[in-house]
């Protein structure tokens, strides 16, 4: 969507993975100061982009106003949705809510949807002076199709554009429609929002991270500058992945140019958690602004190769091991669409091991991890 926003894809933080339902002020809060304020290796998680603090379903009221508007739970937020703008704003951080675009959402709770409500959210979010707002897909009216689907999520997408022509404040706009019931998020999903869910849910477990990578992959025609694929939030520090799992949703998450929106409680999570999720040559790798999801190049059998033109000439390559066995995966400078050239400098991007190559790329991958490489091109 060409509304100035996600340029390059967003980053952040979303509550549901860690504490689902049980959101509140105080939990938000204490994420944003722990991305405003905690360094890790010199700098904050703000200081190497992650910006949006986004508040999950169960913000609001089980009950609308008489006037028609969203009633935020004032026991969860005594702040409300704007004093919690108000908190994460003078942090030089952006807040996101979410809402359904059908009758309830998600949660078994089922907050009150925002269909035939749009004009009226858009605007309330706008005046609260939100950031985000991630619009999901339960409870849609029974008479739904395709058609149906796009016109919901147009008419929210039409309903923020007109609420930021009213008061100024840009909204990014996240689908969250998933492909339900085989309803397909293309070709509309790119024109009507900033970023789409691919897949149905992420799980913190590595087959579940490697169903929805391998779901994400194909569909690198679709991302640009304002636009991006979904595949749904790092799990990276939620328990069941282990160190190579999340150093592979990272790298993978980078060079498919994916949404990096932390789905941790940051201040349970361990050093190691941290210094995966604050690597900031795989965000550079990520933020880069062409804006292009990486292609993959070459799989044989789950031994993966991909590829990501970057701003500078550079190459970004991931060799993505998603079998439960170490192998050596290759590819060469021609595979992988470099220019020709007669030497090629190869950075680790977590080693940071600089080795030379005249066009082989190589490296022996353990079972379920990744190698992620910049590659540049010396004469
Ligand atoms: C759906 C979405 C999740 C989360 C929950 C909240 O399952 O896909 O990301 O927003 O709803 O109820």
């Amino acid at each position: 969507l060409e509304n100035g926003l996600a340029r390059t894809p967003p980053m952040g933080f979303n509550n549901w993975n860690a504490v689902r339902c049980n959101v509140n002020e105080a939990f938000m809060k204490k994420t944003a100061d722990f991305i405003h304020t905690r360094k890790i290796n010199g700098k904050t998680l703000q200081e190497l982009g992650y910006s949006y603090i986004n508040i999950d379903d169960c913000w609001a009221l089980p009950k609308r106003a008489a006037d028609g508007n969203l009633v935020v739970n004032k026991e969860k937020f005594p702040s409300g949705i704007d004093g919690m703008a108000s908190y994460v704003h003078a942090q030089g951080l952006k807040l996101g809510v979410y809402a359904d675009s059908g009758s309830r959402t998600c949660d078994k709770a089922g907050f009150p949807g925002s269909f035939g409500f749009e004009k009226i959210d858009a605007l309330q979010w706008a005046k609260w002076k939100v950031d985000l707002m991630k619009y999901d897909n339960c409870n849609q009216p029974a008479d739904d199709n395709f058609d149906r689907t796009v016109a919901r999520y147009k008419a929210m997408g039409d309903a923020l554009l007109a609420a930021e022509k009213q008061t100024g404040q840009k909204i990014l706009y996240s689908i969250c429609q998933k492909g339900d019931r085989g309803i397909s998020p293309f070709p509309w999903s790119p024109e009507v929002g900033n970023i789409w869910r691919t897949t149905s849910d992420i799980r913190p477990n590595w087959a579940r991270v490697k169903q929805l990578t391998a779901k994400n992959i194909p569909l690198h025609k679709y991302a640009k500058p304002g636009a991006f694929n979904d595949p749904d939030m790092l799990e990276i520090g939620n328990g069941e992945l282990t160190q190579t799992e999340e150093q592979t949703q990272m790298s993978m998450w980078s060079i498919m140019a994916s949404p990096l929106l932390i789905g941790t409680d940051l201040t349970k999570a361990s050093e190691a958690d941290l210094q995966i999720l604050a690597n900031p040559d795989a965000i550079a790798v990520n933020q880069d602004p062409l804006g292009k999801q990486g292609e993959q190049v070459s799989n044989k059998g789950g031994l993966r190769v991909l590829s990501k033109p970057l701003k500078n000439g550079d190459t970004a390559i991931a060799l993505y091991n998603e079998t439960d066995a170490a192998a050596t995966i290759s590819t060469n400078a021609a595979q992988a669409g470099l220019l020709s050239v007669a030497r090629y400098e190869v950075t680790d991007l977590w080693t940071k091991k600089v080795t030379t190559t005249s066009g082989t790329i190589s490296a022996k991958v353990p079972a379920h991890g990744t190698v992620l490489y910049r590659v540049r091109a010396v004469g």
